[in-house]
């Protein structure tokens, strides 16, 4: 072909390829750049619900110590709940890591333990969003599928001086994006395009210098990179606050409660509250509380504010809420962020991991 008869976006798509084969991130569920060895879809899977929202060097750890504990789609399905929500502890989004078993556990009952290939069976799947399922399809299964991410959109709203703002320009982001897809090399054109957002068009300040599409990215050619994409003026989040109770025995169990499976926190365990939004509600057990101080976290929708209070109870104290549990049996690391910070001001910060 020569270069005249190459559409410019097959350009763009070339030289991202070539970039790619050369700057690709070393990732543990990738494989090489232009592998012929597809990487195993259960790991792309796993990757790939773990970075909605999180960054990959947040979610490296995770991703080590759930492959180490089940390296493979049987294994998680066959896990135990708690051994899961335990172990996702601090990622947070738990609706994802309640999807992640009840997808594990269909893709053993339906599939006999191999991930479909397909768009439509892989977004019949439980937690399967069109992110993932293109996602999945496109670096498993080298499929045409377009993945587009927060990156993705950012590095299409630059190369193509998108003005519209966001979230109104996604359609028009997924279709800028789709244009450029290859049908050879999907996947690595896909974690390019990620990569790329990641490394080089980041937010602020992106690297223009050091970008393999610098000649052809309109936004750079108009000096406005750095505005792009634009986005509407976001709403505060309100506040709300609440109060949490950590009841500790003479032996040091602490008492904890599994939160109910829906909602904020869903299925994870924790100490007991009041519901958080302003009720007063009443202390699981009748004791000589004491104020030490409030922890904050924000959450999508709200910032949090809960006071902490702490009290030393005896060995056969009762309760009508959650169990004690000793430190045999419960690890602080178990815990969502919030609640691991309530333990950590009430009791002394643990090791991190
Ligand atoms: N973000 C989400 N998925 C990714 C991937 N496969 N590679 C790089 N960044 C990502």
């Amino acid at each position: 072909m020569r270069d005249a008869d190459v559409k410019p976006g097959q350009m763009m798509t070339a030289d991202l390829l070539v970039w790619y084969d050369a700057h690709a991130r070393d990732l543990p569920w990738r494989s090489p750049p232009g592998s012929s060895v597809p990487p195993d879809p259960y790991r792309v899977w796993l990757s790939e619900v773990m970075l909605q929202q999180t960054t990959v060097a947040a979610v490296r750890g995770y991703f080590d110590r759930f492959t180490k504990r089940w390296p493979n789609i049987a294994s998680l399905a066959a896990a135990e709940d708690g051994a899961v929500m335990a172990e996702w502890a601090g990622l947070g989004y738990y609706a994802r890591a309640r999807n992640l078993l009840s997808c594990a556990r269909a893709v053993m009952a339906r599939h006999g333990g191999n991930f479909p290939a397909d768009l439509a069976a892989l977004r019949a799947l439980p937690g399967i969003g069109p992110y993932t399922a293109a996602a999945v399809a496109a670096i498993a299964f080298g499929r045409p599928e377009t993945v587009v991410d927060g990156n993705v959109e950012r590095v299409m709203a630059r190369l193509f001086a998108v003005q519209t703002p966001q979230p109104a320009a996604k359609p028009e982001l997924t279709a800028l994006a789709a244009s450029l897809t290859p049908a050879g090399r999907p996947g690595d054109y896909a974690q390019a395009v990620m990569d790329l957002g990641a490394t080089i068009c980041t937010p602020r300040n992106p690297a223009c210098v050091l970008c393999p599409l610098t000649e052809v990215c309109r936004a750079r050619q108009l000096g406005i990179q750095g505005d792009l994409p634009r986005k509407l003026a976001k709403a505060t989040k309100p506040a709300r606050t609440g109060t949490v109770w950590l009841a500790r025995r003479a032996d040091g169990a602490l008492l904890l409660e599994r939160r109910p499976g829906h909602g904020l926190l869903g299925g994870t365990l924790g100490f007991p509250g009041d519901g958080w939004d302003g009720a007063s509600g009443a202390a699981p057990l009748s004791a000589d509380w004491r104020h030490v101080g409030q922890v904050h976290h924000t959450f999508t929708h709200f910032h949090l504010t809960l006071a902490v209070k702490v009290a030393e109870v005896p060995q056969n104290a009762i309760t009508s809420r959650g169990e004690f549990q000793g430190s045999n049996l419960f690890s602080p690391r178990g815990l969502p962020t919030l609640m691991r910070k309530a333990h950590d001001l009430a009791f002394g910060a643990i090791t991190t991991r």
